[in-house]
């Protein structure tokens, strides 16, 4: 977006437009901007290279030029597809993200990873483009479905285990004041300003972690590295996976991979057992998870071996020293058996 910029090309799905466009069609043309919109279909599996050529198309029917910007309004689909897409066209074009679900509020709007899905893997193709602007009104959770608040606070109990202990609490204690249901988020007052608060909090942590590790060095395994934001997500893409994306929202799922890597972390003598204990009632506190206790065992270590953030043919986890602290530690030194436990006792229902 440079001094000149006189066009915003905006990327939304259908529900979500009609939730907040003409809002944001309003800001955007007060402020002189030229606006054109497109509506991608909604779901992860249009974040697709079909839509990516069909976005491409839509910024160069819009007489999109390199001054001008794209803005993003929806959950992490839209954001990361309408981000690829202005990270490709004409090598590169401003971007704005308003992100609309909890989950990409604290997360996926933040950090510049961007990019689409293919048949032969999740996020498989993408490339890193910061944002430059991420703005956000949490006025837009009241809309949002239980389930995908659940995802979100899932999420943001992983953002704070894994490298912010007072964040953890502080999420904990506002999950306790709120509930989880999608109601309590529009309450009046207090609530309300603490839920904003907080997320500009899981904001600021991701901001940070990303500013000393932006592109997640492979080499970098030290506890501020940006793979500590990976944590419960080894089980959690397992899980997706062999239930062919259809029974977990991707946050649900890594609620429950959580468990799994601090059973892990307990049987290697690395975390309390306390400290589990009160992973799992954050986790519980997030709001009710899909069962994971009937996934085959076997089918999850197969896929877990497929995964592409695997270094040299070996997983590696993101296991907890404590909650707030997090290690990066090869897959060989988790055994099959302690896997198998740690799957056993870490996808009963929390
Ligand atoms: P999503 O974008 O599919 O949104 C979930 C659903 O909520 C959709 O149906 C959407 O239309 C709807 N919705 C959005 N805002 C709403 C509102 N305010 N009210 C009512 N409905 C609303 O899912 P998501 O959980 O936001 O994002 C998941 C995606 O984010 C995945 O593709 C994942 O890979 C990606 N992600 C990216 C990063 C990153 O760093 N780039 C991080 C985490 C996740
Ligand atoms: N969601 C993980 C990351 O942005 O690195």
């Amino acid at each position: 977006m440079g001094p000149g910029a006189g066009r915003a090309a905006l990327i939304s799905n259908r529900k979500v437009f009609n939730l907040f466009g003409e809002k944001v069609l309003h800001a955007l043309r007060s402020s002189g901007f030229d606006v054109s919109v497109w509506l991608m279909k909604d779901g992860e599996q249009h974040k697709s290279m079909r839509s990516l050529a069909q976005a491409i198309t839509f910024f160069s029917k819009s007489g999109l030029e390199r001054n001008d910007a794209v803005v993003a309004l929806g959950g992490g689909v839209v954001g990361d597809l309408a981000g690829f897409a202005a990270a490709t066209y004409l090598r590169g074009v401003a971007f704005i993200q308003v992100p609309t679900t909890l989950l990409a509020q604290i997360d996926a709007s933040v950090g510049g990873k961007t990019g689409v899905n293919t048949g032969a893997g999740k996020n498989l193709v993408g490339a890193f483009h910061q944002p430059r602007l991420v703005l956000i009104d949490t006025d837009t959770l009241q809309t949002l479905p239980q389930r995908e608040l659940t995802a979100g606070w899932c999420e943001a109990i992983k953002q704070g285990a894994a490298g912010d202990r007072k964040l953890f609490d502080r999420t904990v204690r506002l999950l306790e004041r709120v509930g989880t249901h999608a109601s309590s988020v529009q309450h009046a007052g207090g609530v309300r300003i603490d839920v904003a608060a907080t997320i500009a909090a899981h904001c600021r942590f991701k901001a940070a972690i990303v500013a000393g590790d932006e592109r997640e060095a492979t080499d970098r395994t030290d506890r501020r590295s940006r793979k500590i934001l990976n944590f419960g997500h080894t089980t959690a893409h397992a899980l997706e996976a062999v239930t062919n994306y259809r029974r977990f929202r991707h946050g649900e799922a890594v609620g429950h991979g959580m468990i799994v890597a601090a059973e892990i972390s307990k049987g290697l003598g690395m975390l309390k057992p306390g400290e589990l204990e009160l992973l799992r009632s954050a986790v519980r506190a997030c709001g009710p998870l899909p069962p994971a206790d009937d996934v085959e065992i076997d089918k999850l270590i197969r896929a877990m071996k497929g995964d592409k953030k695997s270094v040299g043919g070996q997983i590696r986890w993101v296991l907890l020293d404590a909650i707030g602290s997090a290690r990066i530690v090869d897959g060989r030194e988790v055994s099959t058996r302690a896997l198998r436990r740690a799957l056993r006792a870490g996808l009963q229902t929390p």
